[in-house]
Parts: C-alpha cells; sequence; structure tokens
C-alpha cells in the first residue's frame, strides 16, 4: 500500500495542465458507445473509475482502440466504435470498482435495455445509495433489485424492459441521477423531463447536445425527447478543475506563489471553487476563454495572496461538493471563520467526507466543528504534521497532501492509491511541486524560471 509523506514548500511556480475531466470522461465512454458510428476521444482520463466504465461498454459489446495511453495507467486517446443504442448482453457482472458515477449512469442506460445484467463495485460503492436512481428509474418501468447487505445498495440486479417517459422532481440535487434518468429516456417514447432542486452540472446535456440530440432547459427543468441517437463525433476532453483544485488551493495559500494550470474545464457548473476563493482574497483569473466541443475550456492563473475565511452559500454547494476537502483545507490556512453548512451529501460520498475531514484537520491541529450538514472551521492556527489515514477516499488523500505542504514537519497519508480513481499522475505533481523541479516528458510540469516568475 502507497503512502504520501508530505512536506512544507516555500515557494510554488508552475504551469501545466492536469489529466481529463473524470465527470466527462464517464459520459464520453457512453454517449460514443451508444452513438451511431466512430468517434474519437481525445485526452480521456485513464483512472481507475473510468477505464471501469469503458470497460463495462466494451462488456456490453461497444469495440474500441486504444490511439494513445498515459503511461503506467491506461488510455487517453480512443477510437469508440457506436452499437447504435443497440447493447448487447454482458457476459459477466460489471465492476463499477468505486464509481458511483459509472453505477448509477450505466444503471440508467441498462435499465432499457431487453436483457438483464448485474452492477457492483467495491465496498464503498456497496453502501452507497442507489434508491435514488432505482425510485426514479421504477416509476419509468424499471425492474431493479438493490441486492446489497446494505438496504437500498449494490450490487443491482438489473432486469432489463421497456420504459415509459416521466417527469421526475429530484428530492436531491445529483447529475448522476438527472443523467440516469436521462440516458433512460433516450429509450423511451415520449418527453423524459428531470427537474433539479438546484442547478447541478450539465455535462451529460451538453455532451449529448454535441452529438446532435437535442434537449430543452427551462429553469431548473430538463427535457428530452426520446428515440434520437447521438451522432457520431470526435470530442476532446478539458483537463478537470476538481483535479486542479488541489494546486489552485495550495497557490492561492502561499503569498508569492505563482502557477498557471492549462487547458482546464472551465463550465459554469464547476467552477463555484473560484468564485468562493475569490471571496477569500484569492489572486485568480482564467484566461483564453474558449469553447471546445460544448464545453468551455481556459487556461487559469493563481497567484498567492493569503486567505480569509467565508460562508459557502447553499446554492454553491453542488457545483463544489467535490471540492469540499481541499476547501476545508484552505479554510484551515485562512484567516478567520469558514461556514460549510447544507453539504449533507458529503456524508454519502466515497467516504462520510464530513467526518474524514474533521478527523484529519483534527490530528493536524486544525480549529473544526463538526455538523450534521457540514462544519465550521477557524482557519490560522498552525498545522502540524501526522499521521493520516486517507480512508481509501482519492479526495481525502489529495486534498490532506496539499495541508501537508503548510504543516511543519512530516505529514504521512497513508492508503494512497485510491488516488488513481480520479487522478492518475498526482504522485509525481506533488513530488515536482515539493522538488520544483521539471518533469516535461510525462507530465508537462513546468517550473517558471525567475524571469518568467509573477514578482
Ligand atoms: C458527478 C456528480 C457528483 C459528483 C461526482 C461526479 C457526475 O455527484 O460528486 O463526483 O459525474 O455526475 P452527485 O451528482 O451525486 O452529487
Amino acid at each position: 500500500m502507497s503512502v504520501f509523506k508530505v512536506n512544507a514548500i516555500k515557494s510554488l511556480k508552475a504551469e501545466f495542465s492536469v489529466p481529463g475531466d473524470k465527470s466527462m470522461s464517464h459520459r464520453a465512454a457512453i454517449i460514443a458507445g451508444i452513438s451511431n458510428g466512430e468517434c474519437v476521444i481525445r485526452n480521456f482520463l485513464p483512472s481507475e473509475d473510468c477505464l471501469n466504465t469503458l470497460k463495462a461498454m466494451g462488456s456490453l459489446g461497444v469495440a474500441y482502440t486504444i490511439l494513445e495511453e498515459m503511461e503506467n495507467f491506461g488510455p487517453t486517446m480512443l477510437r469508440i466504435q457506436g452499437k447504435k443504442m443497440r447493447l448487447s448482453q454482458p457476459p459477466l457482472p460489471i465492476d463499477c470498482g468505486n464509481s458511483g458515477t459509472g453505477m448509477r449512469l450505466l444503471a440508467g442506460l441498462l435499465a432499457a435495455q431487453a436483457f438483464d445484467s448485474e452492477l457492483y463495485g467495491d465496498e464503498s460503492l456497496s453502501s452507497r445509495p442507489m434508491a435514488r436512481i432505482t425510485v426514479p428509474l421504477s416509476q419509468m418501468g424499471a425492474n431493479i433489485e438493490c441486492r446489497g447487505e446494505k438496504k437500498g445498495c449494490a450490487p443491482l440486479l438489473i432486469h432489463g424492459t421497456k420504459l415509459h417517459a416521466i417527469t421526475y422532481e429530484m428530492p436531491v440535487a445529483s447529475a448522476q441521477v438527472k443523467s440516469a434518468v436521462l440516458l433512460a429516456g433516450l429509450f423511451c417514447e415520449g418527453k423524459t423531463t428531470v427537474v433539479q432542486p438546484a442547478e447541478t452540472r450539465d455535462h451529460t446535456e451538453r455532451m449529448l447536445a454535441a452529438f446532435g440530440v437535442r434537449t430543452h432547459r427551462e429553469g431548473n427543468a430538463i427535457t428530452l425527447r426520446g428515440g434520437q441517437i447521438p451522432e457520431a463525433r470526435d470530442f476532446r476532453v478539458p483537463g478537470d478543475i476538481s483535479s486542479a483544485a488541489f494546486w489552485i488551493v495550495a497557490a492561492a495559500a502561499l503569498p508569492g506563489s505563482r502557477l498557471l494550470i492549462q487547458d482546464v474545464g472551465l463550465n459554469e457548473s464547476r467552477t463555484a471553487i473560484i468564485g468562493v476563493l475569490l471571496r477569500m482574497g484569492a489572486k485568480i483569473h482564467d484566461m483564453i476563454h474558449t469553447k471546445e466541443d460544448g464545453e468551455p475550456i481556459g487556461n487559469i492563473e493563481i497567484c498567492g495572496n493569503g486567505l480569509t475565511g467565508t460562508v459557502i452559500r447553499p446554492d454553491e454547494v453542488p457545483n463544489l461538493i467535490d471540492e469540499i476537502p481541499v476547501i476545508a483545507v484552505a479554510a484551515a490556512l485562512a484567516e478567520g471563520t469558514t461556514v460549510i453548512r447544507n453539504a449533507r451529501e458529503l456524508r454519502v460520498k466515497e467516504t462520510d467526507r464530513i467526518a474524514t475531514v474533521v478527523e484529519n484537520l483534527r490530528r493536524m491541529g486544525a480549529e473544526v466543528q463538526e455538523f450534521e450538514d457540514g462544519m465550521e472551521i477557524t482557519g490560522g492556527k498552525p498545522l502540524h504534521g501526522a499521521v493520516l489515514q486517507s480512508y481509501g477516499d482519492h479526495r481525502i488523500a489529495m486534498a490532506f497532501a496539499i495541508a501537508g505542504l503548510f504543516a511543519t514537519g512530516e505529514t504521512v497519508i497513508e492508503n494512497t492509491d485510491c488516488v488513481n480513481t480520479s487522478y492518475p499522475g498526482f504522485e509525481k505533481h506533488l513530488a515536482a511541486i515539493m522538488r520544483e523541479k521539471t518533469d516535461p516528458s510525462a507530465y508537462k510540469l513546468k517550473t517558471l524560471t525567475h524571469e518568467e516568475s509573477w514578482d
């Protein structure tokens, strides 16, 4: 089992890109796989989560060829031959690994097929709530058995059948639920509508539109008419802002730093972290803001300035839900108090992220109060190195690696293989930032020279 050993850094002057977006890579594998022809997907994220979804599509009869790879990890460029909505029965149960997105989106797709299938996952995924998708899918006529030891949990036994369109008002703001229902809706006659209680990431709608599927949005209601077949096309996945977030926080909290993250996704349903850090006093600007394949993309420049506490607004929570562990670290490094509430969803992520963040922050000497739906962090107390658990949660491992860059002494994070579920290469980036050395061949990481640097 690997560990991270992290020491404090004095400066951070770098320029690099992060691997492809996780949410979009799952969707690219699925939507290209049901499209009507050949699609080349570029900058696919070769993380365990996305590779499981890709393999799942393979076991449903979708052929793909690997065109480029990230050494030691997996494909970054693929040619996928779409099956024109006609998937075939998988020979074996499908392993979704650690991925809630993979399992929930695939469940929507599989519920509407003319065959039975089974989805299972690791221990963490087997304890996460699946009723949030089986309830709306059952309303569409789906027949899904939750076979887990825990009620309403995976493995999911899906008896594929013909579904009918519905209008569904989601009780939780979840892009995974919205996407599962919309993907199922593609196979129904008539109009399927999903109403969100708050805005959630809209990659499914955008990617469907890029593949020629018309969706209609009115306020927070998204409608699509079934029977539309995605038209094959190429798609380039932007860098993942949720992966960039770790370095953005590190640079923002370190006075004198300068960081440029290139080619990162800047979809407005994902960039609330930037607004929060700006409120906390960070100096951030995004540049070369363009649109590629329906998704905004650009560069972000961060100049370290020191931070002050803030209050996270309820409407921001779904937009930055995955960034909360590292925002909590930023809060511990900031002067004053930061309040994170209305974030009960964190309790059903890869770990109970309220409990795991609070535990690790306290171990490093931070002052934190835990609530059922969040936490309040009084920042400014110096952090000290500690031996921490990742609890097998990739974002906990990475968030506390960032905390370690600001702590006195050594921080050891145990059980860090999990970072490969979303950020292959994180460890190399971390090592390069601790060394401030260039490793352009593998990761395009470039440390700025003094002349190029901000000051
Ligand atoms: C995701 C949606 C979010 C997020 C997850 C990825 C997606 O989950 O936490 O990491 O790709 O749709 P919810 O939609 O369940 O909030």
